[in-house]
Parts: structure tokens; sequence; C-alpha cells
């Protein structure tokens, strides 16, 4: 074994987060980056289309307080889009609106409206990558380049994931040389005025935790493959049936990760119900397969649901009698606050057999009901709700059935 040793990325770095904090807030772990065909680092950025991103990315700085570090659009000679580089934590997202009437974007937000296309991995050696997820089969829509300007070079290329989805993956350091700019050759580093209210946290959260996959009814097993055979990514753990299926509706849903646990992508795919599930929904509005939600690590999920909502930030609800069910009461046991601090804030709460994680989600993000966050804080536990799941779907539902939807 060589090169068990896991290492903080650019990004993290920059955050000042540490390896146990990582731990702690994602379940990071060691593996052998040597043995794997198809090595992954961690999550590079989450690209946004979004049908204002002007605007998009004012929200995301005032209500999520997210920071602005880059940008490309027409005044530095990109006339197709605006796009605006944001970070939190390690986290860094990207956000993008068609500038030019002719431009790709306007077609992609008319079909899906504002969503994720792109979900972009650091990796150490691009080539490697792009090569094995050839031989598996996978769809190369970008062949490996070297992209240069002042600041360095990225090496660059890109693979198709489910629906119109696409995994970008990006390599920053070539023959040694870290590419030092705020995100790609062709952006620029930019700042914003915005000020962050007096008493505000520094962040709301730190890390990406896992995004999840909304994919069609009966291909579930086929994009588990996917991830399996092209990108060598481990099962995590499997719910099906029963588990997650409530009067209405129903699903099926399995996780896999890359060696290091950084990426964590559950999968879901509609299940067979007496009504149309969140997943039907999810399906039928963003038009394809598609990333439903991204789950934003905190290690203080309180104060971050509670600057949220105060900044006007809907969550789902969940009903009083979540909390006061005595049998999910001696589940949960002790975790790190009263019981009515969660119930107050509508903040679901789950055990395993290595400990527990609290959680609560938002609305969807935009008009359509497709994409939206999940706020997660983990101790120990590094499951995904599944102890949650009928709660969280029961609320769903319920704003399924306001939309008509249900
Ligand atoms: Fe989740």
């Amino acid at each position: 074994m060589s090169n068990t040793a896991v290492e903080l990325t650019r990004q993290e770095r920059e955050a000042q987060l540490d390896l146990d904090q990582l731990k702690q807030l994602v379940g990071l772990v060691a593996y052998d980056e040597e043995a794997d065909p198809f090595p992954v680092t961690g999550w590079d950025a989450i690209v946004f289309v979004v049908g204002n991103a002007t605007q998009a990315a004012q929200y995301y700085q005032s209500t999520w307080g997210m920071q602005l570090v880059g940008y490309s659009g027409p005044e530095n000679g990109n006339r197709d889009h605006k796009a605006f580089v944001l970070t939190s934590g390690s986290i860094r997202f990207v956000i993008k609106g068609a500038v030019s009437p002719d431009s790709p974007l306007i077609a992609h937000h008319t079909a899906h409206g504002d969503g994720v296309v792109d979900i972009s991995l650091e990796v150490p050696d691009v080539d490697k990558c792009i090569a094995q997820a050839r031989a598996a089969g996978a769809t190369v829509v970008q062949e490996p380049e070297t992209v240069s300007d002042e600041l360095g070079s990225v090496r660059i290329g890109a693979i198709a994931a489910y629906g119109e989805t696409r995994h970008t993956l990006v390599q920053r350091t070539i023959d040694g040389q870290t590419y030092a700019g705020a995100y790609l050759p062709g952006y620029v580093e930019r700042t914003s005025s915005f000020v962050k209210r007096d008493g505000a946290p520094k962040r709301l959260f730190q890390a990406l935790d896992h995004i999840v996959g909304n994919v069609e009814l009966g291909k579930l097993d086929e994009w588990v493959g996917f991830y399996n055979r092209v990108m060598g990514f481990v099962n995590m753990a499997e719910f099906v049936g029963d588990d997650i299926a409530t009067d209405y509706s129903a699903l099926m849903s399995k996780v896999v990760a890359n060696g290091n646990h950084r990426v964590k992508f559950p999968l879901n795919e509609p299940a067979i119900a007496k009504k149309r599930s969140q997943i039907d929904e999810y399906l039928d509005f963003y038009g394809c397969p598609g990333a439903q939600h991204l789950a934003l690590a905190t290690n203080d999920i309180l104060r971050t649901v509670d600057e949220l909502r105060r900044e006007g930030v809907e969550f789902l609800d969940t009903p009083d009698a979540y909390y006061d069910d005595p049998e999910m009461r001696a589940r949960i046991g002790e975790v790190r606050v009263p019981i009515e601090e969660l119930k107050s804030r509508k903040i679901l709460v789950d055990r395993d057999e290595d400990g527990y994680l609290l959680q609560i989600f938002t609305k969807p993000l935009g008009d359509r009901p497709t994409v939206f966050f999940e706020i997660i804080e983990r101790h120990g536990s590094l499951g995904f709700g599944k102890g949650n799941f009928k709660a969280l779907f029961e609320s769903i539902e319920r704003e399924q059935d306001k939309r008509g939807n249900l």
C-alpha cells in the first residue's frame, strides 16, 4: 500500500479546514489512491445554469453567506454568458446565465429551468481518468486539453453522467505547478461590495457532503454500475422498498462514493406506488434525470438554520408528532442539544450504529420543483438519514399536493 494518507485540497486549506474536521463533517477516509483506476481527489465545482445569474449570485451571497471570488463575462471577453464563482468553506459554486440570445445556455434553461449542469471533480491525472472512462464505455464529452493563462495551467476533460449532467475532471497541478487563479483560465478574480450583517457567522456551511441524483424508473442499477465500473466508486449503503415508501410514493435509493468518501452520490429512482412520487415530479419538471439536492455540511446546524430563516429561506416542515413520538425519542437517544431545540427549528435527527446526524431540507431553490439544498451536521453517522426518509417524504408530499402534482 502506498499513498494512503489523505491530504487536504487547496480549497480545504484555503478554507482553514483540517483533516479531523473533515472526518467529522463529511466522513473523509484514507484510501490507496495508487490502486484506483479513476482516482478522484474531491469536488472541484458545482456548476448551475440559472435564468438570471446576476441576481442569483447576489442571493447566494446575501442569503447563503457565499463569497464572490471569480467571474467571467462580456467585460473580459466572454460574450456568451456571465459566470460567477462563489465559495463557502471548501465548496466552489459557479452560477451561469446566458447573455447572448444565441447562447446554448438558453435552450438548456428553457428545457430544465435552474439546475446543476456540471458536478465537476478534481482529479490528480485527467488523462488516466478519461482513458479509464473510455475503456469502461463512458461517453467522453471533452477530450483532455491543457488550458492556460498568466496564472498557470489546468488540464481538463469531461464525461457524460445521468441526463444532461456532466462530470468535468479538473487537474490543477501539472508537473508540480498548481494553477493559481480563482477558478479556471478565462475567469478573473472578483470580489463584491457585499458586507455581512454585524454578528453574522463567517460562513454558514464548510463543505459539500453529497449530491443526490434522480434517475429514471428502472435505471438505478445502470447508474450505480456506471459509477462502479467507470469511476471505481464503491457502494456505501443501500435503501430499497419499504424503507422509503409512504402511502403514496416510493423510491429506491443506492449510494456510491469515491475512494476517500469526499464525493458521495446517493442515486434515486421512482418506484411504483399509489400516486406520483417526488422523483416523478422532479423528472417531469426537470425534463430528464438530474441533481436533486446538494447536502451542505455545517458544524452548527442550529445557528445555520436560524440565520437562513432570518434571511427568508424556507425549509420543509416537520410535524410536532415526529418529535413527540416516544419510539423516535428512544431510537435517537442523547444528542448534543435538547430535542426541543430541534423541534422548534424542524431539524430532523437520525442515528445508526456509528453515531447520529442532524439534517433539514429547503424548499426548491428555483421556480420549478426540482433542485434544493440539505443542511447536515454529522456526529459519527455516515448515513443519509434513512430513518427520516418517511417523515421527509410525507413532508415533501404535502408540498407536492399544494402544487397539484401528487
Ligand atoms: Fe441528502
